[in-house]
Formats: C-alpha cells, sequence, structure tokens
C-alpha cells in the first residue's frame, strides 16, 4: 500500500494523515470516499460540496438513522425497546436516491422531507435508535450495497471505521464543541428558531458522548484517516481543504474532477 503524505501549504489548520491509494476505484474515477465526525463538524455540508465539485454521488448516512426513527416515533413505537427496534428495522424498507444534490428519502412508501429528519423530536431519539445493533447492521447492508458502485462521498459516524473500512479516501472532520455548537446556534437563530447557545453547547457534548460511548460502532478516528480540523475555515476554505485532500489521496486530480472544477 502506497502512502501518500499531504501537504496543504494554502489551507490553514490541516492536520496531516496518512492514506492507502491502491484500490481499483481510484484507476476508473470513481473513489469511494468515507468522511466521519462529530456532530456539526461540518462533514454533511462539506462532503456534499466536495462531491458536487467533484462529479460524485453524496449521501449523508444520518438521514437514515434519522429516518428509522422517524418511522418508529410515527408508528408509537418505545425507541429505547430494543427488539421493538430490531422488529421495526427488519421490515423498515429506505429506499433513497443519493443523486449528486443529495438523497430523496421513502420509507415503507412515504416520502419524507428535511423537516420530518430534522424535527426536534427525531433529534431527541436518534441516538438511541442509532445505538441498536440490529438497526445499524439493517442500514449499514443498505450502505455497503450503495458504495459498492463507487464514485460516492458518505458522511457519518462509522463510514470508515465500519462500513467502508477499505475506502479509498478516509477523512475525519473536527472543530471543538464550543465552535460547533456556535455553528448550530449561528444556523437556529438563521432559520427563525430561538436558542440559547449554553443550552446548545450542552446539547453538542451529550450528543458526542453518546455517539462517542456507544458499544457498537463508536465516533472513532478510523485507521488510516486524514484528520481535517475545520476549528478556523470557513465553509470554503473547508470544501477546498477536503477537495484537496481527496485529489492528493487518489493521485488523480483530473479523474474525478468535475467540468470547471
Ligand atoms: O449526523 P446526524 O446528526 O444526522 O446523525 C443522526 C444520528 O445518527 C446521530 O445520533 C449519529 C447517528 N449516526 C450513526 O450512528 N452512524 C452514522 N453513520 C450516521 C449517523
Amino acid at each position: 500500500m502506497r502512502e501518500a503524505h499531504l501537504e496543504a501549504p494554502r489551507i490553514p489548520n490541516v492536520i496531516i494523515g496518512h492514506v492507502g491509494t491502491t484500490h481499483e476505484n481510484l484507476r476508473n474515477g470513481s473513489p469511494v470516499v468515507a468522511i466521519d465526525g462529530p456532530v456539526a463538524s461540518g462533514k454533511s455540508t462539506v462532503g456534499r460540496v466536495a462531491a458536487e465539485q467533484l462529479g460524485l454521488r453524496f449521501l449523508d448516512t444520518g438521514i437514515m438513522y434519522r429516518a428509522v426513527t422517524w418511522l418508529a416515533l410515527h408508528q408509537h413505537e418505545n425507541v429505547d425497546d430494543a427488539e421493538a427496534m430490531e422488529r421495526l428495522a427488519e421490515c423498515c424498507d429506505i429506499s433513497l436516491d443519493c443523486e449528486r444534490s443529495g438523497a430523496l428519502l421513502v420509507v415503507n412508501h412515504q416520502s419524507l422531507t428535511s423537516d420530518d429528519l430534522a424535527s426536534a423530536d427525531v433529534d431527541r431519539s436518534v441516538s438511541a435508535v442509532a445505538a441498536n445493533s440490529a438497526v445499524r447492521r439493517a442500514l449499514v447492508a443498505q450502505q455497503r450495497s450503495l458504495a459498492a458502485a463507487g464514485g460516492i462521498v458518505m458522511a457519518g459516524r462509522d463510514i470508515g471505521s465500519v462500513v467502508v473500512p477499505d475506502a479509498d479516501v478516509k477523512m475525519y472532520i473536527d472543530a471543538s464543541p464550543e465552535v460547533r455548537a456556535r455553528r448550530r446556534f449561528k444556523q437556529q437563530l438563521e432559520s427563525g428558531i430561538s436558542a440559547d447557545y449554553q443550552q446548545v453547547l450542552a446539547d453538542t457534548l451529550r450528543r458526542d458522548r453518546l455517539d462517542s460511548e456507544r458499544a457498537d460502532s463508536p465516533l472513532i478516528v478510523p485507521d488510516g484517516a486524514i484528520v481535517i480540523n475545520t476549528e478556523r475555515m470557513n465553509l470554503s476554505e473547508s470544501v477546498a481543504a477536503v477537495v484537496f485532500a481527496i485529489r492528493t489521496a487518489t493521485g488523480a486530480a483530473s479523474a474525478c474532477a468535475a467540468p470547471g472544477g
């Protein structure tokens, strides 16, 4: 396995890592890119824009856990009841179309909007659902089949560690809890939701703890991941860092470049 040492001199605060680059997908310009990171690290926004620039599909796997949670709440199931969640996962039919602009999600024949998936009720319960091993097994199987065709950027908590540990490029996007909470706080104010920064920070820390302390597939920095700290970066600097890392790691700047990208 060849190791690429990345240098990104014009991009501030990029922590350099190592990545293997021998996968077949690199040669046909259809890499599988895994992006993990904690809540509000920017992995989904940055991953989506980077995928667009590189002409790759994008999947935010968090919406799949949110969809199962929505279904459980819709069916008045107790999300802490492991057996009920297991039954739900077994008969839960999620179909999604993760073309470049994002994913259209249909669960048991009902189309879900981003408002359904981001509701406060789903927010409160999704960590419990994501900790259920039967739910994870069902969703990871779907995520692997979506990755099998290549040409995709997938964002989540366990993508590089569990879903596609042999991804062509693995990244971990990070920032301090305070900066991530400030981003979420600002987003909520911009969407007209009244918010309290201390409350948002407490919720960010709570979700970090749940994600990293759960027994099944906890959030970790995957082996071989490039760690990008977006603490002092704005969106376009973060996208530039991710696109740079993908192009460098795949050694295929032209192979996966979108026209004009
Ligand atoms: O990224 P998000 O906040 O939309 O994720 C929703 C929940 O799903 C959160 O509790 C983390 C969990 N999740 C996970 O466990 N594994 C993934 N690959 C993606 C999300």
